[in-house]
């Protein structure tokens, strides 16, 4: 199937002339859920931010069905058919969930109760505690808010940003079935995960990443029997 998301040579960073990530290709299919994993410090969250327009873009380009989004204003990505949920203050906690829905649906004209409605149904955790103030919610109830948020303008393609981080296992295990759950739909995931293989048991393709770049790409099975990335980043290094 034709890539939904097309990142071809991404080179970006915070500061001028210091580019993190250095060069980095990836492709996203409809119906694909895609985890990229690696080290602390590897440039995964900067990749991720450079793509949704929150980190200078110094070469190569991202491309959304086509069409050049790429150093694309973050407050156009709703809109233009990507959603971000970021690793961290992702829900506005003096906000109710009601409030933060209403935040995140704002452009959305006629169409935009009937969303509403949907994310209700689909998170009925978000329903009960619809007039709560984001900061009372749970880190999982808080994971499902900041999906909701960046559900109710349908993009085609979602960016998560350690979606699991701080959850308890039980719960980690809840929103990564989501996340499967929306790619069987149709969707194209695209999340970076410290969980890596849990993440990856769900995913269909993974990347790793090292240094700024891409360096082992392949169906998420085959990284989670490759006994390199099973050693480094799979949590079977032994003691030494
Ligand atoms: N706001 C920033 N300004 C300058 N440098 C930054 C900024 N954020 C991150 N960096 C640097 O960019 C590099 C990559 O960081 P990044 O957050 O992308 O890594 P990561 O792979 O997401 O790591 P982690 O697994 O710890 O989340 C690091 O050297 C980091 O110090
Ligand atoms: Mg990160």
């Amino acid at each position: 199937m034709s890539a939904v998301l097309a990142v071809d040579d991404l080179v970006a960073g915070y500061v001028a002339d210091l580019p993190i990530v250095t060069g980095v290709s990836m492709t996203l299919s409809p119906g694909e859920l895609v985890t990229i994993i690696g080290p602390n410090g590897a440039g995964k969250s900067t990749l991720v931010k450079a793509i949704a327009g929150l980190v200078t873009v110094m070469g190569g380009r991202v491309r959304l069905e086509g069409n050049d989004i790429t150093g694309i204003q973050t407050h156009r990505l709703p809109r233009s058919g990507v959603g971000y949920v970021a690793q961290s203050s992702n829900v506005f906690t003096s906000l109710t969930v009601h409030e933060n829905l209403r935040v995140a649906s704002h452009t959305l004209g006629a169409e935009r109760a009937e969303r509403l409605a949907d994310a209700y149904e689909m998170f009925p955790d978000l329903k009960r505690y619809r007039d709560q103030k984001g900061r009372v919610l749970s880190g999982g109830q808080r994971q499902m808010l900041a999906l909701g948020m960046a559900l109710v303008c349908r993009p085609r393609v979602i960016l998560l940003d350690e979606p699991s981080a701080g959850l308890a296992p039980a719960i980690v295990q809840d929103v990564f079935s989501r996340l499967r759950a929306l790619a069987d739909s149709g969707l194209a995931l695209l999340m970076v995960e410290q969980n890596a293989r849990a993440a990856l048991q769900l995913s269909d393709r993974g990347y790793v990443m090292a240094e700024g770049a891409a360096k082992i790409e392949g169906p998420a099975n085959d990284l989670l029997a490759d006994p390199k990335v099973a050693e480094i980043y799979l949590g079977t290094r032994r003691a030494s």
